[in-house]
């Protein structure tokens, strides 16, 4: 069997055992179900996340970071994409890792960041654009659009950000369950392991997150943001 029919098959169990057919779509790459936690150990909950935050948080593994963001608007769902987690479809969560050259927020300082503010950017025609609600990565200036699937706006990233499948239960709890598009975990890991192990006190950064992972304000996480 193929990978990727094995994958479809894996999704489809998933989904049907869980009753949520909307988070693990065709391609999304099942992992162990995680929910997200505070560090005081309450659920991380849609209504939990202002409008216009960002939480950063590890999955699959427990040193590879990923925004978690309560967008202001609902997300746009695709093919490629499941969209927006929640009653109404504004919570996403994707790879921090840039696809460009894995920028990725550290504790001493995160290049790449959710703004909620309105950024300028060169779009793909030279146009200048000015939006808020978008990802960006300062380290070569890649935008990504988080309300449709991370897509590249700007810059030299080559695809998207790679999607994390968020389920939200009757609470609005919310739960990381796997992931889609093309991400960067075994290549990021063996680029950063060694100091990965340093940053996160771990011995094994390939170790899964167990069935809680905590999530950080963006903020509070990387002692410096870098902003452009
Ligand atoms: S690493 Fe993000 S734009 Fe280069």
């Amino acid at each position: 069997m193929q990978r990727r029919d094995f994958n479809r098959l894996c999704s489809g169990l998933f989904a049907g055992a869980a009753g949520f057919s909307k988070a693990l779509s065709a391609g999304t790459q099942p992992f162990p179900r995680s929910a997200l936690v505070y560090d005081d150990n309450t659920p991380v909950t849609v209504d939990s996340l202002e409008p216009g935050s960002s939480c950063i948080f590890s999955y699959p593994f427990v040193t590879t970071p990923c925004f978690v963001v309560r967008l202001k608007a609902a997300a746009i769902q695709t093919d490629q994409w499941h969209g927006g987690a929640g009653r109404d479809n504004s919570v996403v969560a994707f790879s921090a890792i840039c696809s460009h050259k894995m920028s990725h927020p550290a504790k001493p300082i995160s290049h790449i960041n959710f703004r909620s503010d309105v950024i300028s950017f060169y779009d793909r025609h030279g146009e200048k654009q000015e939006r808020e609600q978008l990802i960006s990565c300062c380290s070569e200036r890649s935008v990504y659009d988080p309300a449709n699937g991370g897509v590249v706006l700007s810059g030299p990233a080559p695809v998207p950000l790679a999607a994390i499948a968020l389920e939200a239960n009757d609470d609005g709890a919310l739960i990381a369950v796997g992931s889609s598009g093309t991400d960067q975990y075994d290549r990021f890991l063996e680029k950063f392991g060694f100091r990965l192990a340093m940053e996160y006190g771990v011995s094994d950064v390939r170790a899964r997150v167990g069935d809680q992972t905590v999530a950080t304000l963006a903020q509070n996480f990387s002692s410096q943001q870098v902003r452009c």
